[in-house]
Formats: structure tokens, sequence, C-alpha cells
């Protein structure tokens, strides 16, 4: 079961999604939404062989709402984000929505265990990575992190993701034959 976009506006406000994080999820899903639209380009258009991929765009949209549904959420011992919202989305029925948002935190994408593999979850581990408060592009979103006076760990971790999560970027960017400037262009968006 994948929740509606107006169930995901009910869960934000049930869980009390702070308005900063409402700004960013939204603008995570536009992204996301834009990639899924650049995956699904009529295969009829293409050579035979040639078809892009299908993603399913219901489970994205619901996913990038909702990937930061923990924010307000008193977290178990133990838990961690996005720990408490994989919980409750899971004790909601949305089991495919909580596995996508299982992995969409910075440090799964290293750990094979955690790491996004299936269309749905790459594109919504990158509209992420690429997110503020608008979209910024990793390489800016990476310049903010580093600028945070992280602990050294935290570095660490920024310093190991950068190389994997913009190989990503150029895996999503070549299936949708786009790039940033296309990206910024489409969605009306500056560089600054
Ligand atoms: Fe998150
Ligand atoms: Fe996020």
């Amino acid at each position: 079961m994948i929740p509606t976009r107006d169930h995901c506006y009910v869960l934000f406000d049930k869980f009390k999604l702070p308005t900063q994080k409402k700004i960013h999820v939204e603008e995570v899903a536009k992204l996301a939404n834009y990639f899924v639209k650049k995956f699904a380009v009529d295969s009829s258009c293409l050579p035979a062989g040639k078809a892009r991929v299908s993603v399913d765009a219901k489970l994205v949209e619901a996913a990038a709402l909702l990937h930061d549904i923990d924010k307000n959420v008193t977290k178990r011992p133990g838990e961690r984000h996005p720990d408490t919202a994989v919980r409750i989305l899971n004790e909601l029925g949305f089991t495919e929505v909580a596995e996508v948002v299982r992995r969409h935190s910075l440090h799964a994408i290293l750990d094979p265990r955690l790491a996004p593999r299936t269309w749905e979850e790459k594109i919504v581990y990158l509209a992420d990575k690429m997110t503020k408060y608008e979209i910024i592009g990793v390489d800016h979103r990476f310049k903010l992190w580093y600028r945070e006076n992280l602990p050294a760990d935290a570095v660490k971790q920024l310093d190991a993701s950068f190389p994997k999560v913009k190989a990503l970027e150029q895996e999503i960017y070549q299936v949708g034959k786009i790039n940033f400037t296309d990206i910024q262009k489409e969605l009306q968006y500056s560089n600054t």
C-alpha cells in the first residue's frame, strides 16, 4: 500500500513535521518526480532494446515526501534517523515506502546492506542529497555540510560518501539524459 500525496499531508500533521522540513521534502519530491519523468520516456520513441527503465512514480513521490517524517517523533532507545520513520511507516502498513526511506540516509551508501539498490531508492537518495530548502545540487549540498563544523567521524563519512554520491548522480543523469543545468532550467532554479 502506498499513500497518496493527500495522505502524506495528513501524516505531516499527525507527526508534526516542522515547516522547514515540509519545504525540504516538497523540494525533494519535486526533483524526484522530475527524475521519474525523465526516466519514463515513451519506449516506442527509442530503438529496440533501448527502452529506459520503468519506475514506480507513486512510490517515489510518497517516499520523497515521507523520508524525514520522524523529525519530531520521539526516538525509541537505539533508534536514529531514519529508523523511527521506518518503524512508523511499517506500523501504518506502508512497507514499500519504509524500505525506500530506510536507504536514504547519507551513510547508507557506504553500507552494502543499506545502499540504495532499486531506481526508486536511488532517485529518492540522490534527490535528498541535492536539496536543502531548494534544489542546490550535490556539490553545493556537501559544501554546506562541510561548513557545519561536524565532528571528525561525520567529516570522514562525508569524505567517503562524496565520490559514491557523485557516481550515483552520474548514473541517474545518464539514464535520464540530463545534467544539472537542465534541472536548473526546467525546475527554474539558479546555482547561487
Ligand atoms: Fe533524512
Ligand atoms: Fe531529507
